[in-house]
């Protein structure tokens, strides 16, 4: 079942989303590359994502419910200016992933896009998220750029 997030939803949200960005994040990267730099390690930084993805549009963002549990999210903006709805964060715990259920968050976005007279969708994923790649163009979704992440320790500074 697809239902609006509700308040109570947020440490579940930020617990999918620790288990689901799990090879699929440029903070988990950077840590990979150059260690654990900060007090917080990758995954408290990534559950922050979720909230800052409340505090810019709670009404936004829906979760998928299985016998009660929340077992997966997506979360979106809105721009009435720019007429572009953004998806900044989407997971499905991964027993439950192969289902659809993906797919049906992804439905109640656009929906919600459309009644916010939103015109054009947007989402981002990462060349190292080969489900991302395949969900998206099959989703109706075009390639409009690739962008590449680079990070450096300061100590590493050459100017
Ligand atoms: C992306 C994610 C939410 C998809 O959830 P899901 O419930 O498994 O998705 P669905 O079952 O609805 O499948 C939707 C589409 O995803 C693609 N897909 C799903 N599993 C896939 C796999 N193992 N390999 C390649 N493509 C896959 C397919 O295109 C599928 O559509 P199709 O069935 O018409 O072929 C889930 O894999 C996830 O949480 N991944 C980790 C977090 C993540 O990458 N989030 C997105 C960041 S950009």
């Amino acid at each position: 079942m697809i239902r609006k997030y509700r308040s109570e939803d947020i440490e579940a949200l930020k617990e999918i989303t620790v288990i689901c960005f799990d090879g699929v994040s440029i903070d988990q990267n950077m840590e990979k590359k150059f260690g654990q730099f900060a007090d917080t390690d990758w995954k408290a930084r990534k559950a922050k994502h979720i909230d800052a993805d409340v505090a810019a549009n709670a009404d936004g963002i829906f979760v998928c419910e299985d016998n009660g549990n929340v077992v997966g999210y997506i979360t979106t903006r809105i721009d009435p200016e720019s007429k572009i709805g953004g998806i900044p964060n989407l997971a499905i715990l991964p027993e439950y992933r192969g289902q659809g259920l993906g797919k049906a968050l992804m439905k109640a976005a656009f929906d919600y896009f459309e009644e916010r007279g939103m015109v054009v969708a947007k989402i981002e994923t990462l060349d190292q998220n080969p489900i991302g790649q395949n969900f998206y163009p099959r989703s109706g979704f075009t390639q409009v750029a690739r962008q590449i992440h680079y990070a450096m320790p300061l100590a590493d500074r050459k100017v």
